[in-house]
């Protein structure tokens, strides 16, 4: 297989052909998330929560994302690897530039920062000196403490329109993904028809270009899912093949379906 690449995906969106996009951690998944043709894997400061036993992102530091990110690295043959830019290394464009600097020499492809239209310079800063970004919106983990817990964003008309203007802009400004978390699906379809951009939904329906998955949650190991995790180790004899059956049932537009959704 050919590697996955920023213009693989945007050619996606184009096509309209769906991609999935697993969050892992490190080589020995990253191989097999490349077997099961997932395009993408996020290395995620998730790993706060599902490696290090944390209750939120926060604790997580830029040392931990460049050793996992080197370690799916390692793993990974052609898929395209996002890393995540932790908690408060990004709050200036400077610092921003500094840990964008870690997160690629570690072996990432785009980096993944957390809020809306204040990151608009320090994403053009970012793209124009060759760092892709994704741009994450909606329930952003790192503000768990200032959105008051992991809640469900944009349901209010408010809320909403405040969404699409921050997808816009973060799109103007250079963003080349935009991934959504916990918004309404009909919320997320209209970010979606409005960008150019490829978007990633967890928790947004089906409506976006791609959804992502945190691996452990989807090979059922959390004893606590999310309304819109689904357990694909229930139907299947294999690791290998829960992952390539996520792979198919994301392209199919299969999942997420309706009872992983919010409205
Ligand atoms: O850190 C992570 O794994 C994420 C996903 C849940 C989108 O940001």
């Amino acid at each position: 297989m050919k590697p996955v690449t920023i213009n693989t995906l945007q050619q996606h969106k184009q096509d309209g052909i769906r991609f999935s996009c697993i969050a892992a951690y490190d080589a020995i998944f990253a191989r097999q998330i490349n077997q099961a043709g997932v395009e993408m894997i996020l290395v995620g400061d998730s790993l706060g929560m599902v490696l290090q036993g944390h209750n939120s992102t926060v604790p997580v530091t830029i040392t931990d994302m460049c050793y996992h990110t080197q370690a799916v690295a390692r793993g990974n043959q052609h898929a395209m690897i996002m890393a995540d830019m932790p908690f408060m290394t990004y709050s200036d464009t400077k610092s921003a530039v500094i840990t964008a600097t870690a997160l690629m020499q570690a072996g990432a492809h785009m980096v993944k920062i957390e809020g809306g239209q204040w990151l608009c310079d320090t994403i053009s800063t970012l793209v124009c000196g060759g760092v892709p970004v994704c741009a994450h919106i909606g329930l952003t983990p790192q503000s768990v403490h200032t959105l008051g817990g992991y809640k469900v964003q944009g349901r209010n008309k408010e809320q909403a329109q405040q969404l699409l203007d921050d997808a816009i802009a973060l799109e103007k400004a250079g963003a080349q993904i935009l991934l959504m978390e916990c918004v309404p699906a009909s919320v997320a379809a209209r970010i979606d028809k409005a960008l150019a951009i490829p978007t990633i939904g967890i928790g947004a329906g089906a409506q976006t270009t791609a959804q992502v998955l945190v691996l452990h949650d989807m090979l059922g190991l959390n004893p606590q899912p999310a309304k819109f995790v689904r357990n694909f180790m229930l139907d299947a004899d294999s690791i290998q093949q829960a992952l390539s059956h996520y792979n198919q049932a994301v392209i199919e537009g299969e999942f997420p379906a309706p009872e992983h959704t919010f409205k």
